[in-house]
């Protein structure tokens, strides 16, 4: 029977599977008082000379378009941190865009590089997105396994073992969600001899690079990188900005021709109060922003070092971010179960590894966006309810 219009869906959509997080969220309904150690939202507000900037420009009243792919002022301060912070040469104002929010970033780009079939290699368990706009574009995302035994950093072997003659791009980030690692400079130019030899295209998120004691290395600086290499940052995380959307891409020019048509399909122009956000951001002093940053690095370093101290339980050290990996397969194989139960019965809220695909079956991601005496008691119910499981 022919299909209706309202049946008859793109099937590249379609097959996006559905968030694992919905489930998580319908067994967190009506139970009070849960600890939450599954938000990547931090519980912070952002800081002070943001918010008041954003406070005078409301005071005037306006909210028209900008211009459509950022301020020129923020674009060039943009450029200015990639270059002094991130060592990486953004040449001109046609190779970065400011788009809504790293998560734009990546579709447009996607969009933009990849045709039906063609494929994506993302090591993984993986930050969701990057497999999911793989889907959206008739791609196909090819999983290169990163291994708990060996930090989680990539096996350029592996690595080189994916690649086929459909391979368009290998797509990560650095600092790692779900993982907490951050991968070395030797990592990274492993992979930048794959995509050189190759002529792969790499996508580099570096949303949490804020977070680590010492920045990482940015693929875009490794030499002969800069042609090939789409660089993602934002100001969500390093500002706690996450509801303003505003992130940025810089990438070739040529490319980003095609990527700034798709952000004009996408958002027309990012929003004005976030990029006013953004450009204090940029100014903010370096004191609002340690604080931020030593807050995070404390309760991180707290919570890896409980739930290492387990029975049964295992867990690559984090090297900055928000969040850890721990392997609980030996307390329960089947981590959307565990995250469940771990609701039901010790009111903790984790996410389950295999929301970050299916390699990560066995694990949970857990974050420290919470306030400090909920990663305390979300800790402490971890402790609980793994010694009742012992007994
Ligand atoms: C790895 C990673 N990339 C991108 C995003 C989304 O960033 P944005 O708020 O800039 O869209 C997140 C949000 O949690 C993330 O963890």
């Amino acid at each position: 029977m022919r299909q209706t219009n309202t049946e008859r869906l793109n099937p590249h959509v379609v097959s996006i599977p559905a968030s694992q997080r919905e489930a998580v969220l319908s067994a967190m309904k009506g139970k009070d008082s849960l600890a939450n150690l599954a938000s990547g939202n931090p519980e912070m507000a952002m800081p002070p000379s943001v918010i008041s900037r954003m406070q005078a420009y409301l005071q005037e009243g306006y909210a028209s378009y900008s211009t459509y792919y950022g301020f020129d002022a923020l674009r060039d301060g943009i450029t200015a941190k990639m270059k002094n912070d991130w060592s990486v040469a953004v040449h001109s104002r046609d190779e970065l865009i400011v788009t809504s929010g790293v998560q734009e970033g990546l579709y447009i780009v996607m969009r933009t590089i990849l045709q039906p079939d063609d494929e994506v290699i993302i090591p993984s368990p993986h930050y969701g997105t990057y497999y999911q706009n793989t889907l959206a574009c008739g791609a196909k995302p090819a999983l290169v396994p990163l291994k708990e035994s060996e930090g989680f950093l990539p096996d350029p072997e592996r690595m080189a073992a994916a690649v086929t003659p459909k391979s368009r791009a290998i797509v990560f980030c650095n600092p790692n969600n779900p993982l907490g690692v951050v991968w070395p400079q030797e990592s990274l130019e492993a992979v930048a001899e794959v995509a050189l030899k190759h002529d792969l295209l790499v996508l580099v998120d570096e949303i949490y690079r804020d977070y680590t004691d010492v920045p990482p290395v940015s693929v875009a600086a490794l030499p002969e990188m800069g042609s090939r290499t789409f660089s993602f940052g934002g100001f969500s995380k390093s500002h706690i900005m996450m509801g303003l959307r505003i992130g940025f891409v810089a990438g070739p020019a040529a490319p980003m021709v095609q990527v700034k048509k798709m952000h004009y399909c996408v958002a027309l122009c990012p929003s004005v109060l976030g990029q006013i956000a953004a450009q204090a951001a940029l100014d903010c002093p370096e004191e609002e922003l340690a604080a931020v940053r030593d807050h995070f690095k404390d309760k991180l370093e707290f919570l890896y070092e409980g739930v290492a101290r387990l029975p049964g339980v295992s867990c690559v050290a984090p090297g900055g971010g928000f969040y850890i990996f721990p392997n609980f397969s030996a307390i329960e194989t089947d981590s959307m179960a565990l995250a469940i139960r771990l609701i039901e019965e010790a009111g903790v809220v984790t996410l389950p590894g295999s929301e970050f695909g299916r390699l990560g079956q066995g694990y949970l991601r857990l974050s420290v966006c919470a306030v400090e005496t909920d990663v305390r008691e979300g800790l402490h119910r971890l402790e609980k309810f793994v010694a009742a499981r012992k007994r």
